[in-house]
């Protein structure tokens, strides 16, 4: 067999909102890739592992093609490209498979400021400029509105300007571009993230492997991303009260000071992030010489 048939392809965003952290949570899974001329494409080096980077809306189409394994795009392109193939009595053939708790965001109907909006009737034969046509429809029809859908492929936020539409429906992440064109939210479709989607087709035992593998270690990293490792001495007797201070940390490690009979050292993961609250109440609590470090890995 072809040994270049068992790489896995990932499709990843070329530029945009997703492109760095994707990169980045990759990297920490341990590839390390090599980046091809026209920045298009990245060879991994040291893993059966190649990326493609491309626009985030043909994510879920290279994935559904088979043309990549895997793909990380925002839930609102899979869900958008999901409607739309329906639409075209087309099957997904990709399917989420892990949530990545980054690039949040959410689509949402917004309006100029000062619109009298009183629920989804208020749409009832208005202009909505959207990219996202399939979301909107759905949206619509749950809630027994017919509504004029003006089909935008960007500047989605220009168009109650240009009088081209009375409403817009689109991403919202930080909402300057809202704020920037005089709109405000009225209606929330969809709350988004990053996620990987993958191929319906089968990919066989390496290359499921590979990506149980892949997933398994993403596991860790986005574990590890708040965590931090602890460490102080204390009384023995404030051992219980020092517990309860420290955040999310399960069992923690106890052993005695060389030459004290009465003061331990105490080494714990936390869970969460160690605020300087926490370390002042831990002092309060006759803690000393805390000292709170960045975890790298973690496999349960
Ligand atoms: C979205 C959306 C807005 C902007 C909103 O575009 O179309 O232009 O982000 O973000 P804000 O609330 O932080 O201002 P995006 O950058 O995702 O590009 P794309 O839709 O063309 O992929
Ligand atoms: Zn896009």
């Amino acid at each position: 067999m072809d040994p270049k048939e068992q790489r896995i392809k990932i499709a990843v965003q070329k530029t945009g909102r997703l492109t760095d952290h994707s990169l980045d949570l990759l990297e920490r899974c341990g590839l390390k890739v090599r980046k091809s001329k026209d920045q298009l494409f990245c060879y991994g080096e040291n893993m059966p592992i190649d990326l493609l980077l491309v626009r985030d809306d043909d994510i879920p189409g290279l994935v559904a093609d088979d043309v990549c394994d895997l793909g990380i795009c925002g839930l609102n392109v899979v869900e958008e490209k999901r409607l739309e193939r329906d639409a075209n009595g087309k099957n997904a053939l990709f399917k989420r498979v892990y949530d990545l708790d980054f690039g949040h965001c959410r689509l949402s109907i917004a309006a100029p400021e000062g619109t009298r909006y009183a629920g989804p009737k208020s749409l009832e034969n208005a202009k909505i400029a959207t990219s996202y046509v399939g979301i909107l429809k759905q949206f619509l029809a749950e809630n027994s509105v017919s509504a004029d859908i003006e089909y935008f492929s960007g500047a989605v936020e220009i168009a109650p300007k240009l009088g081209k539409a009375d409403y817009i429906c689109d991403l919202v992440s930080t909402g300057g571009t809202l704020k920037a064109n005089g709109l405000t939210e009225v209606e929330t479709l969809l709350e988004s993230e990053a996620v990987i989607i993958q191929t319906q087709v089968p990919l066989g035992g390496e290359k499921q492997e590979l990506v149980d593998k892949i997933l398994q270690r993403l596991d860790g990293v986005l574990q590890v991303r708040e965590s931090k490792y602890i460490m102080l001495h204390a009384p023995r007797s404030a051992l219980a009260e020092i517990r309860d201070l420290l955040p999310g940390t399960e069992a923690p490690t106890v052993v005695p000071l060389e030459g004290s009979s009465d003061r331990v050292a105490i080494h714990a993961v936390c869970r969460e992030n160690v605020f300087w609250e926490t370390l002042e109440n831990l002092k309060a609590a006759g803690a000393s010489s805390l000292l709170v470090l960045p975890v790298e890995k973690m496999l349960a």
